[in-house]
């Protein structure tokens, strides 16, 4: 089973007793403003995310991590990987993503999280590239993904929307560690 201990935090893959947090966090529109449709989440779509990011687990031996407080074993949110589906201009690179509980924002914990997903990745995993997908108004993420090194590539309008979409990534050649 794949764990990552950081200073504070466990990243780990899901267990059942976390489908109830993570869908208080999928519950608050303030977290999922930025993330997919921008709606909250209910506890049924809660739970098909989880069983999305277990199979993405399963068969690419990487995935979203449930990210839990070291000691506590609260849970704090979900950060890892996943095969991104849109803009077209990723689809099928293997992007970094990020969601934490509102309480938990500016302590650094993202970041940290973050930092050890990126790690994982290119030097546990063997990829050579990473990607992150968010919209250009989002100063938190950006500024995760300036912390990480990930430098701007694109700035795409998926069809349809009325926002634009910032394309990061990060080359194995690049990645500082
Ligand atoms: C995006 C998100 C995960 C960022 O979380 P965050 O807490 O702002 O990010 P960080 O972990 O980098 O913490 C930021 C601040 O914590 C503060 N901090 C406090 N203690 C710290 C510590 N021990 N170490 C580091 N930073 C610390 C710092 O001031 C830091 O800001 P700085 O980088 O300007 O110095 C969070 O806003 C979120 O969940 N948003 C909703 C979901 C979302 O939009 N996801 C992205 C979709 S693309």
């Amino acid at each position: 089973m794949t764990e990552i201990r950081t200073p504070r935090l466990l990243l780990r893959r899901w267990l059942a007793d976390d489908l109830v947090p993570l869908s208080e966090i999928h519950a608050d529109p303030a977290v999922m403003q930025g993330i997919g449709d921008g709606k909250p989440r209910s506890l049924e779509q809660t739970a098909e995310d989880i069983e999305t990011w277990e199979e993405e687990w399963d068969e690419e031996g990487f995935g979203m991590f449930a990210v839990e407080f070291l000691g506590s074993g609260e849970l704090a949110g979900a950060v890892g990987l996943s095969v991104a589906e849109a803009p077209v201009e990723v689809a099928g690179q293997v992007a970094i993503g990020w969601r934490l509980g509102r309480v938990f924002w500016g302590q650094g914990y993202a970041s940290e999280a973050a930092h050890a997903t990126l790690e994982f990745a290119l030097q546990d995993r063997g990829l050579d590239r990473v990607v992150a997908v968010c919209r250009t108004g989002d100063r938190a993420s950006v500024n995760v993904l300036d912390k990480l090194g990930m430098q701007t590539e694109a700035t795409v309008q998926p069809p349809g929307h009325d926002y634009d979409l910032a394309v990061f990534g990060i080359d194995l050649t690049q990645y500082q560690g």
